[in-house]
Formats: structure tokens, sequence, C-alpha cells
């Protein structure tokens, strides 16, 4: 192989680095920085570059293919979503984009369990408290929030984290709903009841989100679905911030038309410390760390790095997301 260049938008786990600087003929540039390369770093960094090894917090579009030029072979994202990538875009240059699926799917069920655990437990609300010094007594209606454990759960998209998600619920003895375009075979195996989406709505306590974000689901969760919740009910999404209509789910939280809301992902990303968001005492905000266990992030980091070395050997990456490229 002659000598190839990549660029890789931030300092990952060692051992997907390795894969990478192990190759003889390829020379990599990491950007160091622990935040994201400014936008017009990025598009200076990916001249000329033969393959591209990037993040969720980069935006892959036209004007970044078009900076980085025709030689590029290959996009690599350590992610397992990748509503940033322009994925027609890279297409219509046979440029393969890869991600990471299967591999964070444990990590990130169990950032749900937790996520939803702790909203309705007030979690969060309560450490703060007594970090900030304010535990003054056992209190006998302070932080009480729903069980969790015999409660109705309802997953929208029963697909692998789903699922994932439903299997631990199990021990909760929850009663399962879920809404799928097409019912899951694989419900059975978890107990899980295929219903309409106004019937999960109007059922669950707790309602978790594990679709990907597309054109089509932007803003799944709006106002009048918001309406058809129990007011009494959650609402966990640990999928793509852009699902939700969040200023439809602010007002809900404020009017107690749903009562708490435990957000991994936002619009934007970071959220702004003065998003009205934050100040809600009925939500949990997370900075997106679904996928944040020190063994998902490896493999994730591995996969990715397994995609870009395919990718600029020619050979058909082992995890394609745009698969026509190869006709
Ligand atoms: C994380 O959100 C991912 O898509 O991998």
């Amino acid at each position: 192989m002659s000598q190839q260049t990549v660029f890789i938008t931030r300092l990952v786990p060692q051992k997907g680095l390795d894969l990478i600087l192990g190759e003889p003929t390829i020379q990599a540039e990491i950007w160091p920085g622990e935040l994201p390369p400014p936008r017009e770093i990025l598009l200076q960094k990916v001249q000329g570059i033969d393959g591209l090894y990037c993040l969720l917090t980069e935006k892959i579009d036209d004007e970044l293919l078009d900076a980085a030029g025709s030689q590029l072979k290959v996009v690599s994202q350590m992610a397992v979503g990748v509503d940033n990538i322009d994925m027609a875009a890279c297409t219509r240059r046979h440029i393969p984009v890869g991600n990471t699926p299967g591999v964070l799917t444990e990590a990130t069920a169990d950032l749900t369990l937790a996520l939803l655990l702790g909203t309705a437990r007030q979690l969060v609300r309560a450490a703060e408290a007594v970090k900030a010094g304010r535990w003054r007594t056992w209190e006998p209606m302070g932080y009480t929030g729903p069980d969790v454990y015999g409660s109705t759960v309802g997953i929208i998209g029963l697909g692998r984290i789903g699922l994932a998600v439903a299997r631990r619920l199990q021990g909760f003895n929850v009663r399962l709903l879920y809404y799928n375009r097409r019912p899951n075979p694989a419900a059975e195996e978890v107990g899980a009841t295929w219903v309409d989406l106004d019937t999960l709505l109007a059922e669950s306590d707790f309602v978790s989100l594990h679709f990907p974000s597309t054109p089509d689901t932007k803003h799944f969760i709006n106002a009048e679905r918001l309406r058809k919740m129990k007011p009494t009910a959650a609402l966990i999404n640990t999928a793509r911030g852009d699902v939700v209509d969040q200023i439809a789910l602010i007002e809900a939280l404020r009017e107690g038309i749903i009562a708490y809301a435990g957000l991994d992902v936002t619009t934007p990303e970071p959220l702004p410390a003065d998003n009205p968001l934050l100040s809600l005492p009925n939500a949990t905000v997370l900075p997106h760390i679904g996928s944040a266990s020190i063994t998902a992030r490896e493999k994730m980091a591995t996969m990715a790095a397994e995609n870009l070395l395919a990718g600029l050997r020619g050979e058909r990456l082992p995890n394609c997301v745009n698969p026509s490229v190869y006709g």
C-alpha cells in the first residue's frame, strides 16, 4: 500500500489509535484538543487526506467533502448514529461511511436504565442537595417519585438497544409495551407487546426512545404526542436530541402535561447553561454519555479503526452504513 494520510478528529481510546498508528504506510494526524476542531480548521485539516476518522461532533457535508478532495476513500465514524453525516453526499461520491453498531448496545442500555431510575427517584436533584449542604433531615415526602417496579414502560423503537433495555426491565416486573412500524419477533423473548403509538403514549408510565434521528423522525415526540402521555409519566431519551421537540417538551414539563424527563441527548449539544431545561426541577439532563463505558468506548474506537483501514485498502468496510457504494 502506498503512503496514505488520515485525520483523526480527537484523541480516542488507545486500542483504536494503535491499530492505525501501527500501519507503516499510514501517516495519521490526531487533533489533540479536548474540544472538536473548529470548523475552519477541520476544513483545512481534511485537505488531501485519504481517510477521515470522525466523531458525532463533526458535521460531514458537501462543503467538507469538497474541501477534502476526490481522493478521500473512507469516512469512519466512532459512533453508531450518523445523523451528523450527509449520507447522500458521501454516497454520491462513492465514499463508504463506517459506524460502530452493536458494541455500545449494552452500555447504552445500562445508561438508559440508570437515567430511567434516576429520573423516577430524583437521584441527581437529591445528590445535588447533599453536596450543597441542603440535607437537613429525613423528609417524609422529600424526593419521592414514581415506582419503576411494576410500572408500564413503553419502548419506541424495539431494535438492538430497545431490546437490551427491555431485557433489563424484566427484572423490574414491568408491563412492557413497544411501538415499531412492524412487530419485532424478538419482542416475545422479553414479553413486550406491540401496540399502536397512541396506546403506548396513553398507557406508559415511562416512555423510552430508541430510534435513530432521520429527516422522518425529527420532532417525532411533539406537543401533540406529549399531550397523549399521562400527566404522571416520564420521557426518557437516550437516542438523539432532535427526535423530541424540545420547546414543546419544556412547556409540557412546566405545565404538568407530563411529570418528568430524563435526557442524555439534547438540542443543541452541548446544551447552553442558560437553557430553560436546566432550570426545571423535573428534568434530568446528562451530557450524551450513553456509550461511555470504558469497554464500549474501546470497542467503538477499534471498530472505527478497522472500518478506516478497510476503506484505505479499498476493501469493503466491516460495518458500512451506505453499502450501495459497492454497487
Ligand atoms: C452515540 O450516541 C452513538 O451514536 O454512538
